[in-house]
């Protein structure tokens, strides 16, 4: 068998469960995950700050965990699940993290808010975070530079609360 260097411009086919459905597409080595999904999927709900995972604007769910898109590679996606802000609604019905920064005002631009919501839903999946001090803390990523903090974590504690609610019924 001859190995070859791959090429930058390279194509290589990869599937991914993308919010839920399988997409086949043919990228680039060099393509990040973020372009994948803003320049050839049309997914612009994702956005682009830094580009050198400083920011979290670009924060998705990869297989249920919070990643900067902007830092992986699309064909290292291969067989992955990932999740954007475009796949968290169940149809009309909003992601309780999305409702949650509604009510409580927690965006003023928006730029950010993609990816506060999506590492906000992981925040809570994690469930590391009992205090307003380390929901900061744990969402340090996620840069704002409308300075609209005290209000995402207002958001993120209400879903805590929330969910808090349903074990406690469940468990009764
Ligand atoms: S755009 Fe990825 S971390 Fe800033
Ligand atoms: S709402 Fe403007 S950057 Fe966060």
């Amino acid at each position: 068998m001859t190995l070859r260097t791959l090429a930058p411009d390279d194509k290589i086919g990869i599937t991914i469960s993308l919010n839920g459905r399988p997409v086949q597409v043919e990228v680039d080595t060099a393509t990040t995950l973020l372009d994948l999904l803003r320049n050839h999927l049309a997914l612009t709900g994702t956005k682009k700050g830094c580009d050198h995972g400083q920011c979290g604007a670009c924060t998705v769910l990869i297989d249920g965990e919070r990643m900067n898109s902007c830092l992986k590679l699309a064909v290292m996606m291969d067989g992955r699940e990932i999740t954007t802000i475009e796949g968290l609604a169940e149809g009309d019905e909003l992601h309780p993290m999305q409702r949650a920064f509604i009510e409580r005002d927690a965006f003023q631009c928006g730029y950010c808010t993609p990816g506060q919501i999506c590492s906000a839903v992981a925040l809570v999946e994690e469930g590391h975070a009992h205090s307003r001090e380390q929901i900061r803390e744990l969402m340090s990523g996620n840069i704002c530079r409308c300075g609209a903090y005290p209000n995402i974590v207002d958001a993120i504690e209400d879903v805590m609360a929330e969910r808090r609610g349903q074990f406690r019924e469940a468990a009764e």
